[in-house]
């Protein structure tokens, strides 16, 4: 499963790579940045923003996603989402993250996990969130 070729997916993760420079996280130190494009090919960029109330802290990918949405990118229409830490190790997303991404990426997109060595994850919506919770479902 693969729908990009390998200079937009190095393009996103460097784009990934800048945002995590920009993370606001004074507790955890943990740096970290994502880069979501769409069908049309518009990217939008997040990184993680903590707070002093732990529990306020926002995710990189959420917080790519929602400037997508605010940029006119609409529900489903998400096709790549790349996260990007420091390191040798590439993070899987978080529960509440992939309940998000889940919404409001497509049905037919991937989520991309990679570093700055060699390790690389990648998933489906089925993959990172089965029988997903789904509100017009019922
Ligand atoms: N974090 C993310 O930005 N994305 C994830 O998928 C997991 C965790 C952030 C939140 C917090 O600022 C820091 O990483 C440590 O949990």
């Amino acid at each position: 499963m693969k729908h990009i070729d390998d200079e937009l997916l190095n393009s996103l993760r460097e784009q990934a790579a800048v945002a995590s420079n920009n993370a606001y996280s004074p507790y955890s130190k943990f740096q970290v940045g994502a880069a979501v494009i769409d069908r049309e090919g518009r990217v939008s960029v997040g990184c993680n923003m903590e707070n002093a109330s732990f529990g306020l802290t926002q995710c990189a990918e959420r917080n790519a996603i929602a400037t997508a949405v605010g940029s006119g990118s609409k529900a489903g229409s998400l096709m790549t989402l790349v996260i990007y830490v420091p390191g040798k190790l590439a993070l899987p997303p978080c529960g509440a993250c992939r309940q998000v991404m889940h919404e409001m990426m497509a049905p037919d997109s991937q989520v991309i996990a990679c570093c700055d060595g060699e390790d690389v994850k990648t998933w489906s919506p089925q993959q990172y969130l089965p029988d997903a919770f789904a509100f017009h479902e019922y």
